[in-house]
C-alpha cells in the first residue's frame, strides 16, 4: 500500500535503538551517533521504516539518559550535533525516518533550570519545579510515593521545602504550569522538526501535570490494581489518580499536535504511564497525539486468547485511531526471556508473525529480530536504579539493554573495548552475522514478514477479522481489504493440534505465504487438519 505520505506511521515498522547499546565506532565501549549511521544498511535490509533513539541528550545518567539536562544538544559520548545531522540524512537517503525520545515530564536535577530553581526561594526559576512547604511536623506534603523507591518528596534544608519527583530523586519534575516553562517545553519539538527529524516518542506524557491541590492517593483497590507492578511496593498499592493522567494534559496535546502539524509528516507516539487500551486511546486523536502505547499485548502471558483480546479491546477504544503493537522495549524483559524455551526460537516466530501481521504500527525493540536473551546480572553489577532499589523482588532493566550480538569477535562486536554494560555470553552463536547465513534464522523470518507485510496491502490496512478456531491454543484470523483476504494462523501450543477453523473457506484456494514448517501449498485450508507444534503460516487467499 502506498500510505499517504502524512500517514506513513500507520504502515510502518519502527526499530526501537537503545541508543548507548547498538554500535559502538570510536572504542570507548558506548554505543554512539556514527555507530548508528554505521548500521543504517542492516537497518535498511531488514526493512524498517522509521528508528526510535532513546535518548542521546547530555546527561549524568542517574536513570541511562532519561535524566536530561538539555533536550536541544548531543551528549558528547555519542558524538556531536554533525554527526545527528549526518544520521539524519544517511537515514533519510535510505527511506528511513528517525524519531527522538523527548522527555518533557522531568529534567535531570544537574538541568540548569534546577541548579537555580534550587538556590533560593526568590530565584527567577524557584517556580520552575514543584516546590512545596512541609506539613505541619515538617513532615512530607502529602502521601504521593515515587515509582523508583520511596516517597516523592525531597527535602532541601537550605529551602525549607520539598521537591517533587515522580522516578528517582535526580529527577525533578518541572512545573508545566509555570508559563516559561511550557513555552520552552514545546519549543523543543520545534527545535527537533526545524532539524529535520520525522517525529517523537513522547516518555511518559500523562505524567506532565499533577494534581493543583497536590490531594493524597486513594489506595488501590481490586478493580484498579495496576499489573507490571510486581515487587514495585508500596507504590503499587496506592491508586495514582493524582500524580497521572490530569486533565490539564489534553489543550498541551493540541499545543503538540499543532507543533507537529506544521512539519507535515511528522508524528508522535506517547508513552502512556500505566495504560489502559481506554486511557491510551482517549490520547489519541487528530487534536491530540497521533498515537499512544497500551502495552497490553507486552503484557500478556503466552496465550492465543489473550493476545487476541488485547488486540480486539485496543481496536475497539481506539474507534477511528490507530493501533500500534508492541512486544518489547527498554523498560521490560526481553519477548525471548518471557515466552522462549531455553534456545529454541520457535515461540519467537509465533510471535514475530503476530507482531507484523496484527493490524497497526509495529515496533520491534532491537535485538529481538534476532532472538536476543536478558543478560543476567549478579547484584554488584546491577546499573538500573529500579533494580538497585527493589531487588530481589525486581531486578531492574539492565537485562534488556545489553550490547546488540553483531558477531562472534569480542564484545559481539559491538565495541573495540569493554562494553557499558555486560554483553550475552551466547553471542558467539546468536548474532546478526550467523544469522545472516542461516536461511532459517530468526532474523530472516522478520525480513521476511517485514517483506511480506509491504507487498500485501490487506496486512497493512486490511480489517482484522477474528476466525473462530479449535483448539484454543490456535490463533487465526483474517486481514482484508477490497482486493486481498490474507489469512494467519499461529499455533501457541508447543505441541501438533488438530484444526478446525468454523469460518473454514470452503473451495477457496490458498497460497502459502509464509510458513515455519516448509509448507510450499494448500488445497484448502479445511483440508490441512494437522498444524505442527509453533507453526505460523500466513496464507492469501487466491481463489
Ligand atoms: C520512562 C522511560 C524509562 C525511565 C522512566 C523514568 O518510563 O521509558 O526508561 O526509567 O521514564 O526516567
Amino acid at each position: 500500500m502506498q500510505a499517504a505520505t502524512s500517514e506513513w506511521w500507520k504502515t510502518a515498522v519502527i526499530y526501537q535503538i537503545y541508543s548507548r547499546s547498538f554500535f559502538d565506532s570510536n572504542g570507548d565501549g558506548f554505543g554512539d551517533l556514527q555507530g548508528i549511521s554505521g548500521k543504517l544498511d542492516y537497518l535498511a535490509d531488514l526493512g524498517v521504516d522509521a528508528i526510535w533513539l532513546t535518548p542521546v541528550y547530555p546527561s549524568p545518567d542517574d536513570d541511562y539518559g532519561y535524566d536530561t539536562t538539555n533536550h536541544c544538544a548531543i551528549d558528547p559520548r555519542y558524538g556531536s550535533m554533525d554527526d545527528f545531522d549526518r544520521l539524519l540524512k544517511e537515514a533519510h537517503a535510505r527511506g528511513i525516518k528517525v524519531i527522538m525520545d523527548i522527555v518533557l515530564a522531568y529534567t535531570s536535577d544537574q538541568h540548569p533550570w534546577f541548579i537555580e530553581s534550587r538556590k533560593s526561594r526568590d530565584n527567577p526559576y524557584h517556580d520552575y519545579y514543584l516546590w512545596h512547604d512541609p506539613a505541619p511536623g515538617g513532615r512530607v506534603p502529602n502521601n504521593w510515593l515515587s515509582m523508583f523507591g520511596g516517597k516523592a518528596w525531597e527535602y532541601v534544608p537550605e529551602l525549607g521545602q520539598y521537591y517533587y519527583h515522580y522516578f528517582y530523586k535526580q529527577q525533578p519534575d518541572p512545573n508545566w504550569r509555570q508559563p516559561e516553562v511550557r513555552r520552552a517545553q514545546l519549543e523543543v519539538f520545534k527545535f527537533w522538526l526545524k532539524r529535520g527529524v520525522d517525529g517523537f516518542r513522547l516518555d511518559v506524557f500523562n505524567l506532565y501535570f499533577k494534581d493543583d491541590q497536590f490531594r493524597n492517593n486513594p489506595p488501590v483497590t481490586k478493580e484498579n490494581r495496576f499489573p507490571g507492578l510486581e515487587g514495585i511496593r508500596p507504590f503499587a498499592w496506592q491508586d495514582h489518580i493524582y500524580e497521572c493522567d490530569r486533565p490539564e494534559m489534553i489543550p498541551v496535546l493540541k499545543e503538540i499536535r499543532d507543533i507537529l502539524d506544521e512539519f507535515p509528516g511528522s508524528y508522535a507516539v506517547g508513552e502512556t504511564l500505566m495504560p489502559t487500551a481506554k486511557k491510551a486511546a482517549g490520547y489519541c486523536g487528530p487534536d491530540r497525539l497521533h498515537q499512544a502505547f497500551n502495552f497490553k499485548l507486552l503484557e500478556c502471558p503466552w496465550s492465543a486468547r489473550r493476545f487476541l483480546q488485547a488486540a480486539l479491546d485496543f481496536e475497539s477504544a481506539l474507534k477511528d485511531n490507530w493501533p500500534n503493537n508492541v512486544l518489547g522495549n527498554h523498560d521490560r524483559k526481553r519477548i525471548a526471556e518471557r515466552y522462549a524455551r531455553n534456545g529454541d526460537d520457535a515461540r519467537l516466530r509465533v510471535a514475530a508473525a503476530m507482531l507484523l501481521t496484527l493490524r497497526g504500527t509495529a515496533f520491534i525493540y532491537y535485538g529481538d529480530e534476532i532472538g536476543m536473551r536478558d543478560v543476567h546480572l549478579r547484584r554488584s553489577e546491577l546499573l538500573d536504579p529500579l533494580g538497585k532499589h527493589y531487588w530481589p523482588a525486581n531486578v531492574g532493566r539492565d537485562g534488556c539493554r545489553s550490547p546488540m550480538q553483531w558477531d562472534s569477535s569480542p564484545n559481539s562486536g559491538f565495541s573495540r573495548s569493554r562494553p557499558w554494560l555486560k554483553v550475552n555470553s551466547d553471542y558467539p552463536a546468536r548474532n546478526v552475522a550467523a544469522q545472516e547465513k542461516d536461511g532459517n534464522s530468526l532474523l530472516n523470518f522478520y525480513r521476511l514478514l517485514i517483506r511480506c507485510r509491504k507487498q500485501h496491502p490487506a496486512l497493512l490496512d486490511g480489517d482484522l477479522v477474528p476466525l473462530t478456531v479449535r483448539p484454543k491454543k490456535v490463533l487465526a484470523y483474517l486481514r482484508r481489504n477490497r482486493d486481498e483476504t490474507i489469512m494467519v494462523i499461529l499455533n501457541f501450543s508447543r505441541r501438533a493440534e488438530k484444526l478446525q477453523l468454523e469460518a473454514d473457506s470452503g473451495g477457496s484456494k490458498w497460497e502459502v505465504m509464509v510458513s515455519t514448517h516448509g509448507r510450499t501449498s494448500i488445497d484448502g485450508v479445511h483440508k490441512m487438519s494437522v498444524l505442527n507444534g509453533d507453526e505460523v503460516l500466513v496464507l492469501l487467499k487466491s481463489g
